[in-house]
């Protein structure tokens, strides 16, 4: 594995974009840096990172044959790797928000973004950035977002982390095949952030309703049930409030 480690760019996501397009990148580069100064968040959005206090990292995947179809998998096991690597450092009530924010109980506390190469109905290659807000203890505007340390009050080592969610990306990012999808997809929709709780949401012409999220759809769209009808949504289609 060849970790790239900057002390500072732009983007990491884009960095190791640029460079694929340079050069040859063997699979699994990842590209870290200390500073991230202009971090992108899902389009349209930033992702805003206090200087040596977070991990900033992006991992270029090269996967064999994945169908574009089957392309929710891959927001998938990234959001199980970081679920497990927060599990695992006992940070409290984990959940996955639809379709990849990783919530500390009301809180973000990650974001991940993924960018896939296409090649007709195939994905060769994706870059899969993820962004994990870990000393930073000031979020100015940002009401809904938080670190680890602000919600356990300990600081954590950055490169430890690193480490460990490297190695089970690496894991998770190993069983892309069709037989592991609906495993996957149940252990997904097992920690999705407000299932089966009553929520308000959003649709993007203003209007908004009440409905339970109950689960994932194979394609990746969310199930949200609505006076007792399940009905699916994709992304941009729903927002709901934290
Ligand atoms: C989101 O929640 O909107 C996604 C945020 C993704 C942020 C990460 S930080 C590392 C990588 N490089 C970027 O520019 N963005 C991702």
């Amino acid at each position: 594995m060849q970790v790239i480690k900057l002390s500072a760019t732009d983007s990491t996501n884009t960095y190791l974009k640029n460079l694929s397009v340079r050069e040859e990148v063997p699979d699994f580069t990842v590209v870290y840096a200390v500073h991230q100064k202009a971090g992108r968040g899902q389009p349209g959005n930033k992702w805003v990172s206090e200087k040596g206090k977070n991990l900033t990292f992006s991992v270029l995947k090269r996967l064999e044959g994945l169908p574009a179809r089957r392309h929710f998998l891959l927001n998938i096991l990234a959001s199980l790797a970081v679920f497990d690597a927060l599990q695992i450092l006992g940070i409290p009530d984990i959940k996955i928000k639809w379709p990849n924010d990783i919530m500390s109980g009301h809180k973000k506390i990650c974001g991940i973004l993924i960018e896939n190469q296409m090649q007709g109905q195939q994905i060769p290659q994706c870059i899969m950035g993820i962004g994990l807000n870990v000393n930073q203890l000031e979020f100015k505007t940002l009401d809904h977002a938080s670190s680890l340390k602000a919600i356990t009050g300990k600081e954590f080592d950055i490169q430890e982390l690193l480490l460990s969610l490297l190695s089970l990306l690496r894991g998770y990012l190993g069983q892309t095949g069709p037989e592991s999808y609906p495993k996957h997809l149940q252990a997904y929709s097992k920690h999705l952030f407000l299932k089966d709780k009553s929520a308000t949401f959003h649709r993007p012409d203003g209007s908004s309703f009440e409905g339970f999220i109950r689960g994932i759809y194979p394609d990746g769209r969310l199930k949200i049930e609505l006076e007792g009808t399940p009905e699916a949504f994709g992304f941009k289609e729903v927002l709901y409030s934290y």
